[in-house]
């Protein structure tokens, strides 16, 4: 075969073979694109418009909540994520007459009726503020959320399968911390602190009991948030980037 034919041929199939690649290429890429148009179709119309990630902390008063929320604030925002830092109670107008009725050294309302506060409370929280931010592709993180109703009502004698019933609109967070502490540290840590009615020595610990009970059947992950602020950081670092790591490639199919 002389010089000349065997360019004539070669040329040819270089282009059949870059040809055939590029459109392998593009079909990949379309079968992708449709893919994900796929997963937010099947998250719209299902009523799971959850773009973003919604992570709740629990644990006594005085586990380090507010303290550890502040410090994952600040790192996930430094890497440029979008986060909404939320409470329980709320800021809503039940959150307002909750937060100043726990304050307040007046004669209780009996448990059930606590109860129902809390949940009427979560249930406009979740409309006003988690799920708006969730539809928006945020990160919402919350100091208490369903567990706490459990938790706390619990500890005071209410049936936790009624307390659950009453929360049934909750959404479920992607991932529940529970900072776990001993009652005599929660205790030490709010030393100076006035207290409020679920504060009492007797009640920390029947909660923890309650919390750890839930954490045994992995509804929320355990922190030991006895150890300093560097390891418990640390851990919950772990925790929530294994959490965005595995949305972001379960979104790239
Ligand atoms: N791992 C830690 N080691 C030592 N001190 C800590 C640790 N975590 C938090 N603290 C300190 O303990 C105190 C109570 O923490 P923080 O106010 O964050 O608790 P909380 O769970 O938000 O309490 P509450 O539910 O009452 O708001 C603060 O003074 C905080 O600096
Ligand atoms: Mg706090």
């Amino acid at each position: 075969m002389t010089t000349l034919m065997k360019v004539s041929i070669k040329t040819p199939l270089v282009f059949i073979i870059t040809h055939a690649q590029v459109r392998a290429r593009d079909r990949i890429y379309r079968a992708q694109h449709l893919a994900k148009v796929i997963y937010h179709c099947r998250l719209h119309f299902f009523g799971m418009e959850r773009l973003g990630k919604f992570i709740a902390f629990e644990g006594l008063d005085g586990s380090g909540k507010s303290t550890h929320i502040k410090a994952l604030c600040m790192k996930l925002r430094q890497n440029g994520l979008d986060v909404i830092q939320t409470s329980e109670p709320s800021q809503g107008r039940i959150g307002k007459f909750i937060r100043e009725y726990v304050e307040r050294r007046e004669i209780r309302l009996p448990t059930e009726i606590e109860a129902l506060l809390f949940a009427a409370d979560r249930l406009d929280h979740v409309k006003r503020i988690i799920e708006p931010a969730l539809k928006m592709g945020k990160i919402v993180i919350s100091d208490r959320y369903t567990h706490s109703s459990l938790a706390y009502q619990g500890a005071e004698g209410l049936n936790i399968e009624w307390i659950k019933e009453l929360n049934k609109f909750a959404i479920k967070p992607d991932l529940t911390i529970l900072l776990d502490v001993t009652s005599e540290t929660a205790l030490s840590r709010m030393k100076g602190r006035r207290k409020t009615i679920f504060e009492v020595d007797k009640i920390q610990q029947k909660v923890r009991n309650i919390y750890l009970q839930i954490a045994r059947r992995r509804e929320l992950v355990k922190i030991d948030a006895n150890l300093p602020f560097q390891e418990v950081h640390a851990n919950v670092c772990l925790l929530v980037n294994n959490l965005l790591e595995k949305t972001s490639s379960e979104e790239c199919i």
